[in-house]
């Protein structure tokens, strides 16, 4: 193989089980950019995991878990300004404005190369380069799709690992000319001048960029989550959202890229339905996708196929076949415990890497919510003293988890199968302390294309900027969508009205869902947690056509006695105030749908215009 000659930075020693000429051209490309001191070729080796926090571990970014409490587990805190997705640093660079559309910041591609250009240039002095090889979907599956993370951050390579599909193996799917996204990411601080590291090195300037026409990612300045990890929401939702519109092109349908948990729900009977939800960002997706049912509910079972992310096709028979693309989960901490999340806890025993959360002094962990007492003295997410009477957060809010998604106890049997589940139904749910019910099942495909489109949630941890503010949330999908959100819109209606065409069956029911109303005193008024089983019961009762149910405005909601009650005292009233339909707030609701419409006219799909005007009709009377 040939081995381009590098400038005077770090030679390239391609490993010879490397074959494909293009990706070895762009790694000496890259490195001539970045000018790394070191290149490392990742080969997702155990050996090479623990090789890689042993040295996080030395150069204090990690630190090494009690092994009897939490064996092989580690903790690593970030700088207090680096601990979310940066929306407002997210770009989608079409060759267009419009082809971003409204909700995406934009910038012409040319002049973002230009702009990101002189600060990549020798962005990894004094760093290693890590090449990390990545398969999103069960290697080597037809509907997989690989990628390349060049990284200057040892805790971006350990964490793909988890995260991912990676390593050598993801060479032999490539071999000479297969396909790859390429991922460039930097934490933007190179150690210039004998400058001394830190513990997390980041940089207060920040660049998410995408290229959907070259499918090209490029991530400057942040060493968290989603921002760094590209692989996930880069790579898993903006650029694959946009393969699955322009395929539509090639076959007339195409795929969808969603940010959706997908579970199996299996009925006494024996009956199994695939249910794929859309919640925004730290709105419950991993609860949900792990639910332990009540104990009154005997012989239901659920089981996980992912907890975030879903890649969603037509299948040969008609119906909408979903894969997790992702081989682990990045979940949020707080609010995880035993009552809340058994199998979550579960999980977590070992081989976890946490991010953000405080240190006990027995070298364990501890979160906001995860016993009701906390302990006596802790060390914070920030490495300070911290006891109860501190009055501050233990964990940052967005304090996260990194875990394989085999260590879950209830994952599904078919949770790696490359031809995927089908799905029948849809769930999409916001963060609504009033107004919208506890569940209503669309009428249709376009009114639930509606219900998705115009869902509001108020804003979490998750993203930085301002927390529980009600905002327009598309399909969970507002800050992952890689091109224009009203031909996504689009896109999900041709996508249905294929699919009905050929076999009205096969289309998947779709449900809108709130957990998180509230009474006067701001208390969630419906348990939520395992207790959503008796929604999710509803719903495969509706789907296999044995559940009542009552028209209103919107869908059709359950009435007290359609729900099961065994096991809680939840009065017909309580239910009355969470699933109660208040006129005057949907008609301020409505308000603020028109202005999303107004916001998104260019290419909204009229059929969304003609449902809105169809509920004002029915709210009018
Ligand atoms: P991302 O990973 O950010 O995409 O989020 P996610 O949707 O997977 O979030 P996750 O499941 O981790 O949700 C975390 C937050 O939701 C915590 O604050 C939980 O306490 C809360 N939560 C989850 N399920 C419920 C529920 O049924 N009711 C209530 N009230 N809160 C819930
Ligand atoms: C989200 O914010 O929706 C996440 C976490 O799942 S991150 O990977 O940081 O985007
Ligand atoms: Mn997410």
């Amino acid at each position: 193989m040939n081995q381009p000659v590098m400038g005077g930075v770090a030679t390239l020693n391609v490993p010879a089980y490397i074959k494909q000429q293009k990706l070895i051209n762009w790694v000496a490309e890259i490195a001539a950019l970045t000018k790394p001191d070191r290149i490392h070729w990742c080969d997702g080796s155990q050996e090479e995991y623990d090789r890689l926090c042993a040295e996080m571990v030395a150069a204090g970014t990690m630190k090494k878990l009690n092994q009897e409490k939490r064996p092989n587990s580690y903790l690593a805190c970030s700088d207090p300004t680096d601990v979310a997705r940066v929306e407002d640093r997210t770009y989608i660079c079409s060759s267009t404005k419009e082809q971003a559309g409204p909700t995406n910041n934009w910038m012409d591609p040319a002049e973002m190369r230009a702009t990101l250009n002189p600060l990549f240039d020798g962005c990894m002095v004094g760093r290693t380069m890590y090449v990390v090889p990545f398969s999103m979907g069960p290697l080597g599956s037809p509907i997989a799709h690989i990628g390349v993370e060049l990284s200057d951050s040892p805790y971006v390579a350990v964490n793909m690992r988890i995260m991912t599909r990676m390593g050598k193996a993801v060479y032999d799917v490539l071999g000479t000319d297969g396909e790859f996204v390429p991922c460039v990411h930097t934490v933007g601080a190179p150690l210039t001048a004998g400058r001394k590291d830190v513990a997390w090195p980041c940089n207060p300037t920040k660049y998410i960029v995408h290229y959907p026409e070259t499918r090209e990612i490029w991530s400057f300045g942040s060493g968290y989550g989603g921002n760094a990890l590209l692989g996930k929401k880069c790579f898993a939702l903006r650029i694959a959202s946009n393969m699955g519109h322009q395929d539509a092109q090639i076959d007339g349908k195409g795929w969808l890229a969603e940010h959706m948990l997908i579970l199996g729900v299996e009925s006494p009977q024996g009956k199994k339905h695939y249910i794929a939800a859309a919640f925004p960002s730290a709105c419950g997706k991993t609860n949900f996708a792990m639910l332990i049912p009540p104990a009154s509910f005997d012989g239901w079972k659920i089981t996980t196929i992912g907890d975030d992310i879903a890649w969603i096709k037509p299948g040969a028979d008609g119906r909408l076949y979903a894969i997790n693309p992702e081989a682990g989960y990045f979940g949020v901490a707080p609010g995880t415990n035993e009552k809340t999340n058994f199998n979550c806890m579960a999980s977590l025993r070992e081989n976890t890497i946490f991010t953000n959360v405080a240190l006990t002094d027995d070298g364990d962990v501890w979160w906001e919510g995860l016993s009701k007492q906390a302990p006596a003295h802790l060390i914070d997410w920030q490495g300070k003293d911290w006891t109860p009477a501190s009055g501050t957060k233990a964990a940052h809010p967005n304090a996260r988890f990194t875990v394989a998604a085999t260590q879950n106890p209830v994952i599904d049997a078919a949770w790696d199968d490359p031809a995927g589940v089908p799905i029948s139904a849809f769930i999409f749910g916001g963060r609504r302390s009033t107004t919208v019910p506890l569940v209503t099942e669309a009428r249709n495909w376009t009114e639930g294309v509606y219900m998705a489109a115009t869902m509001g949630s108020e804003t979490t941890a998750a993203a930085a900027g301002q927390q529980g503010v009600v905002r327009r949330d598309p399909f969970a999908m507002l800050p992952f969508i890689g091109y224009n959100m009203s031909d996504y819109f689009q896109h999900w209606l041709n996508l249905g009205e294929k699919i009905g065409q050929a076999n009205p069956a096969a289309l998947p029911k779709v449900y809108c869902v709130n957990w998180f109303r509230t009474d006067e005193q701001g208390h969630f008024v419906w348990p939520g947690f395992g207790d959503n089983m008796r929604v999710l019961k509803w719903m495969l009762e509706r789907i296999e056509g044995t559940a009542g149910g009552i028209e209103n405005i919107f869908g059709t909601t359950p009435r007290f006695g359609d729900l099961k009650w065994d096991g809680i005292p939840f009065s017909p009233e309580e239910f009355e105030t969470i699933t109660s339909i208040d006129k005057d707030a949907w008609r301020e609701e409505l308000v603020l749908h028109e202005e999303l419409f107004t916001k998104l006219a260019y290419h909204l799909p009229a059929e969304l215009k003609a449902v809105k005007a169809e509920l004002e009709k029915r709210l009018a009377k």
